[in-house]
C-alpha cells in the first residue's frame, strides 16, 4: 500500500518545515526583490498572487515535485476524458464536460455525450429567452417576474451564489428567490410576497428525492393551487432539472420542462449544468455561455500550464504546505465584494464535501489530515468581527483575499476605500506590528500567510474561471491526499436516518440510542404520534 507520509519528498518536507517554521515571510521579500513578479500569475480576466506564503524557494519547490511524484497527470487526463474516477459510486466525473466547448466527442459509456450536452443548452437557450421575452406566461396570460429556485446543497448553493454574483446583469423585470432550507419559515417568507399568476417555480433537484426539496416543492404546489385555483395549470409554472425524468413528471411537471442533467455531473459541480437555469433567467443565456467560456478557460489552462505556472495546482499546493505541515485547521475565504457574500458558503460545500474524507480510495483509513474547514464572509464586514482572532489568536488560518478592480460607477471613493482596505489587511497579517521588537505583548505578530485574487472584474467570465478554478484546486488536493473527492458518504447516512427517524416516530422504536428515543419522545408530544 501507497503511503504518502512515508514517501522521500513527503519526508523532505517535514524537515523543510522545521527549518523554516521560523522564517518570517517579508524576509523573503527582501531576500528576493523579485518576489512578487515570481509567484503572481494571470489566467485571463484573474490575477493571483500568492508571493505572502509562508513558502520559500525550496519549499516551493519540494511541493511541486509532490505534485509531480502523484497520480495527477492521469487522473486530470482521466477526468476530463470521462473515465471512472468516481470509484465509490462507479462514475466518471465530468462537470468540465458541461463547459467543453471544443467541437469534438466525448465518449462515456462508448456514447459521445456531447450531442445531449449541447440539446440540454439548446434547450436552455430557448426557455430563457422565452421567460427573459415575456413569450412565457403564466395561466392568467402574464409574463413571469418572479423565479424561485427551490433545491438544497449543490441544487442551491451555486445558482445562488452567481445570480447574487451577477446581479448588476439581472433582467430588469425578474426576481430570483432561493428556497433551500426544510424549515417552513423559508419557504413561507418568501411566497409570502408573491403573486401565482407571475412566479415560476425551478424544481432543482439532481435525485428528485430529497426530502427538503420535495418537500418545499409540494408546499408551493399546495400554495400555487390554492391561490390559482384548483384547476390552475401548474405546468405553466413549475419546471425541474433533475436527472429523474420520471419523477418529475409524476410531480406534474410537463416532460418538456424537465431539464435533464446526468448521473456524472456531482450536485456541488452542477452549476454548469441546467442547475444553473436560474442563472441564465438572470443574466441571460449569452452571460450563461459567457460563465462557462471562463470556466472551459480556466479548464484549458488547468490542463495545459506546467504545475510551476498553474493557478489551482499552486494553490492547492500552498494549502496542503498548510494543512499537512503548518498544521492549519481552517481556510478562510473573504472576498471584498458585496455581491460575493455567497461566495464563502458555495466553496464551504464544494471542499469540505469533496475533501471532508478519512479513508483514501480504496477505503483505508490514511494517517494525514485533508479538507480544511472552510469558513469565511465578506470583507471590510470581517474586519470587524473575526479579524482579530485572525491578527492575535492563538491559530494559524490562511487567508484568500478576493476582489474585483473596477468599481461601480458612482461608487469609485467605496471601490477604492474597499480595495485599499483589503490590501492593507493583507499587509498587516504579513507585517504585524512588532517591527523587530519583542517588548509589547498587545503588537500584532503578523507571518500570517494570504494569497490575493483579484478579478479585472466580477463578470459572468471572470466568475466562471474563479469557480472553476477552486473547482480544479480541490481536485487536486483531493489527488495528492489519495481520496475520492466526489463522494459523499457521510451525507447520505444523515439522510437515511432522517427518513428512518420520521417513518419511525410513530412506533416508539427502541433501535435508537436512548438520547435520540428521549429527544424524539419530545419531538413526539407536539405531534401527537
Ligand atoms: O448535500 C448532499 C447532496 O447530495 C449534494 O451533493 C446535492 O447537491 C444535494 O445533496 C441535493 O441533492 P439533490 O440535488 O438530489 O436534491
Amino acid at each position: 500500500m501507497f503511503q504518502l507520509t512515508r514517501s522521500v519528498t513527503w519526508q523532505a518536507l517535514e524537515k523543510l518545515y522545521q527549518e523554516t517554521a521560523n522564517d518570517r515571510i517579508r524576509d523573503y521579500f527582501t531576500a528576493d526583490p523579485q518576489r512578487f513578479d515570481k509567484m503572481s500569475l494571470r489566467v485571463g480576466g484573474l490575477f493571483l498572487d500568492y508571493s505572502k506564503h509562508h513558502v520559500s524557494d525550496a519549499v516551493l519547490a519540494k511541493l511541486l515535485e509532490l505534485a509531480n511524484h502523484s497520480a495527477l497527470v492521469q487522473r486530470r487526463a482521466q477526468m476530463f476524458s470521462g473515465d471512472i474516477i468516481n470509484v465509490t459510486e462507479d462514475r466518471p466525473v465530468l462537470h468540465t464536460a458541461l463547459r467543453n466547448l471544443d467541437k469534438g466527442p466525448l465518449m462515456v459509456d462508448g456514447k459521445d455525450v456531447m450531442p445531449e450536452i449541447q440539446r440540454t443548452r439548446e434547450q436552455i437557450q430557448r426557455f430563457s429567452e422565452a421567460v427573459r421575452s415575456g413569450e412565457w406566461k403564466g395561466y392568467s396570460g402574464e409574463r413571469i417576474k418572479d423565479v424561485v429556485n427551490i433545491g438544497i446543497g449543490g441544487s442551491d448553493l451555486g445558482p445562488n451564489m452567481a445570480c447574487r454574483a451577477l446581479l448588476k446583469y439581472r433582467h430588469p423585470e425578474l426576481s430570483f428567490h432561493f428556497v433551500s432550507n426544510v424549515d417552513g419559515t423559508h419557504i413561507q417568507k418568501v411566497l409570502n410576497r408573491l403573486d401565482p399568476a407571475t412566479t415560476l417555480f425551478i424544481v432543482s433537484t439532481k435525485t428528485f428525492s430529497t426530502q427538503e426539496t420535495l418537500l418545499n416543492a409540494k408546499t408551493a404546489r399546495r400554495w400555487f393551487l390554492d391561490n390559482a385555483g384548483e384547476n390552475a395549470d401548474v405546468g405553466a409554472h413549475f419546471i425541474a432539472a433533475s436527472t429523474n425524468r420520471k419523477a418529475a413528471m409524476e410531480f406534474g411537471i410537463r416532460e418538456e420542462n424537465v431539464f435533464e442533467f446526468w448521473a456524472w455531473v456531482g450536485g456541488r459541480y452542477s452549476m454548469w449544468s441546467s442547475i444553473g437555469l436560474p442563472i441564465a433567467l438572470s443574466v441571460g443565456f449569452d452571460g450563461f455561455m459567457e460563465l462557462l467560456e471562463g470556466a472551459y478557460e480556466m479548464d484549458q489552462h488547468f490542463i495545459k500550464a506546467p504545475f510551476s505556472e498553474n493557478m489551482p495546482v499552486l494553490m492547492a499546493l500552498i494549502g496542503i504546505w498548510y494543512i499537512n505541515f503548518h498544521g492549519a485547521e481552517t481556510q478562510a475565504i473573504v472576498p471584498y465584494d458585496q455581491a460575493l457574500h455567497q461566495l464563502p458558503s458555495f466553496l464551504q460545500q464544494l471542499d469540505m464535501e469533496s475533501n471532508g474524507k478519512s479513508v483514501d480510495i480504496f477505503g483505508h483509513p490514511i494517517n494525514y489530515k485533508t479538507g480544511p474547514i472552510v469558513w469565511g464572509q465578506t470583507g471590510s464586514n470581517g474586519q470587524h468581527a473575526f479579524f482579530q482572532l485572525l491578527h492575535q489568536g492563538t491559530r494559524y488560518v490562511p487567508i484568500d483575499f478576493i476582489a474585483s478592480l473596477k468599481p461601480e460607477p458612482g461608487f469609485e471613493d467605496h471601490h477604492f476605500a474597499l480595495l485599499t482596505n483589503m490590501l492593507a489587511q493583507a499587509n498587516a497579517f504579513m507585517e504585524g506590528s512588532q517591527k523587530g521588537s519583542q517588548l509589547d505583548p498587545y503588537s500584532c505578530p503578523g507571518n500570517r500567510p494570504s494569497s490575493t485574487l483579484l478579478l479585472d472584474e466580477l463578470n459572468p467570465r471572470n466568475l466562471g474561471a474563479l469557480i472553476a478554478l477552486y473547482e480544479h484546486k480541490v481536485f487536486v488536493q483531493g489527488i495528492i491526499w489519495n481520496i475520492n473527492s466526489f463522494d459523499q458518504w457521510g451525507v447520505q447516512l444523515g439522510k437515511r436516518i432522517a427518513g428512518e427517524i420520521s417513518e419511525r416516530i410513530d412506533e416508539h422504536s427502541q433501535d435508537f440510542d436512548a438520547s435520540t428515543q428521549g429527544l424524539l419522545a419530545l419531538v413526539r408530544q407536539h405531534f401527537n404520534k
